[in-house]
């Protein structure tokens, strides 16, 4: 037996904790409540394993065992009872009064104790450094798919570990539920309220419910925003080097990039405001911002979101913020919304974020947008018709919802492994190829590589994918000016990321 989580609720202890009995097991909730003799007596205990999954009244009295439904939701079920049953029951097995009496009176703050509980209950411990290399080439995935069987992928943006438990068993239940039809409308799945309550939960930041859009893609969400709130020939500003759609974007749309480079300063990306106020133009109608940054893998402080608040009011710019990796944060660094600067500057936010990142569901094509102002979000919608923005898949839809809602446990292993892995390759980068410079990220699993000192003909990405069979991101796709870089994608094992650097030496003959 694992003790995973304990917790007080209405006046009785719930205790999360893994079993194992001669058929299996899995998670148990264990319902009690002290005695006058001190020791704590059982009232109830929901087991919800796989097989046979069931609930025991007064387990250490009359020990009545009822099943609970194996083809829908056993851990649902199990805290529905819970809160909807638990006075009765307890009355039922002659708990004392007062017990009976608070059990059946919600606590105000009880949700957040429910919430915990029911995660500790669903997560499963992540395995990080057990990837099997035949599972991975086996995926059919564009980061597995693009390249032959000899070549190791470390370059498009999502990780090789499974997601949580907590998503894969709600995909599960789509599947063996055959639970393939149409979805509801997008505000009666709940997406929205998920979304606003895990942007309070991790970020302080209080959404507007009615300003939420649900999309397939931050990606859709770009070139929509371009085509609502510009025109052809309008300035663009961007950040570079960038997330590579940032500029494939503004291109395809015909509007007028406005490059705002970093400065590389002691091995160190500087984000350059200086010059971005220099850049704005009459012409200027937007910034497309993206923090935390990819590749640079910088967290903008509040100084440098303030600043670009405020060249957004005073020069009249809707702002365009990309937040997906502002759940994989390293170091006690804080994410703080775009959106939460000032009402002012909320006013003229559109934040662009989605679970695919942090939570590895990338193919699931679900994301979030929110505007910051009635005004922006009706010029959004009626920019292209819905229908040419297309559907959002059931599966996308649940698995973000599962995400946000019972994912953090597994998330809480993810991010602590990402930066454990971001120190191993700063390592061995250094003792392999020490020519090259890592800049080592504050966040996101994405880390950017200078690699001049190399003094390499042609692109890098390229010499390491002909002389190492290693897949890395070119560095001149993310802007003018970074050819020398390379982007390396950290979210794998360390076995694997091994691998990588070793390859990486390889290829410059090491
Ligand atoms: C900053 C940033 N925005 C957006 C995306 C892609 O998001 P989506 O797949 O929802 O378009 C990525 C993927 O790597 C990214 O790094």
């Amino acid at each position: 037996m694992d003790s995973l989580w304990t917790g007080r609720w209405r006046g009785l202890t719930l205790k999360i904790e893994r079993r194992r009995v001669r058929d299996g097991g899995g998670p148990t909730l264990r319902v009690l409540a002290p005695e006058a003799t001190g020791a704590a007596r059982e009232w109830l205990r929901f087991d919800a394993f796989e097989r046979q999954p069931r609930w025991h009244f007064d387990p250490e009295g009359e020990d009545e065992i009822r099943p609970l439904d194996e083809r829908v939701d056993p851990i649902a079920e199990a805290f529905d009872r819970l809160t909807q049953e638990a006075s009765s029951l307890l009355e039922r097995a002659g708990a004392p009064k007062a017990l009976v009496r608070t059990a059946a009176s919600p606590d105000p703050s009880e949700a957040v104790v429910l919430r915990d509980a029911q995660r500790a209950m669903r997560h499963r411990p992540a395995r990080l450094d057990e990837l099997d290399p035949v599972r991975l080439r086996s995926r059919r995935s564009e980061k597995w798919h693009t390249y032959p069987a000899d070549v190791l992928p470390a370059w498009v943006a999502e990780m090789d570990f499974p997601p949580a438990a907590a998503i894969l068993d709600e995909l599960r239940r789509f599947v063996e539920g055959g639970d393939v039809g149409y979805p509801l409308g997008l505000r009666e799945t709940g997406l929205p309220d998920a979304f606003c309550e895990r942007m309070d939960e991790r970020f302080g930041w209080a959404p507007d419910v009615r300003r939420v859009e649900v999309l397939s893609e931050v990606v859709q969400g770009m070139y929509v925003a371009l085509e609502a709130f510009t025109e052809p020939g309008d300035g663009v500003i961007v950040q570079t080097p960038i997330y590579p759609p940032f500029l494939g974007s503004v291109r395809d749309m015909k509007r007028k990039l406005i490059e705002n480079r970093m400065r590389l300063e002691n091995g160190r990306l500087e984000f350059d405001l200086g010059a971005l106020e220099a850049a704005i133009t009459p012409k200027s109608r937007l910034v497309f911002f993206c923090n935390p940054h990819n590749p640079s893998g910088r967290v903008h402080t509040r100084t440098e979101l303030e600043r670009v608040g405020a060249l957004a009011v005073a020069h009249d710019l809707i702002v365009v913020s990309d937040e997906i990796h502002a759940d994989l944060i390293y170091d006690g660094r804080e994410h703080i919304p775009f959106a939460t600067l000032s009402p002012e500057i909320a006013a003229r936010t559109v934040t662009l974020t989605s679970a695919s990142k942090a939570f590895n569901i990338p193919g699931l094509r679900t994301a979030i947008a929110h505007f910051g102002d009635d005004a922006l979000q009706r010029r959004f919608n009626t920019a292209l018709h819905r229908h040419i923005r297309g559907g959002i898949g059931l599966f996308g839809i649940y698995a973000t919802m599962a995400a946000w809602r019972w994912a953090q446990p597994w998330l809480d292993e993810v991010v602590p492994y990402l930066a454990g892995n971001r120190d191993f390759v700063a390592e061995r980068l250094a003792e392999q190829l020490p020519e090259v410079t890592f800049l080592r990220p504050e966040a996101t699993y994405l880390s950017w590589i200078d690699c001049r000192g190399l003094e390499l003909e042609g692109p890098p990405a390229a010499h390491f994918m002909r002389n190492g069979q290693v897949a890395l991101s070119e560095g001149g796709l993310f802007g003018p000016g970074w050819e020398g870089f390379v982007r390396l994608n950290l979210g794998t094992s360390r076995p694997i990321l091994a691998e990588v650097v070793d390859r990486m030496a390889k290829a410059v003959g090491r």
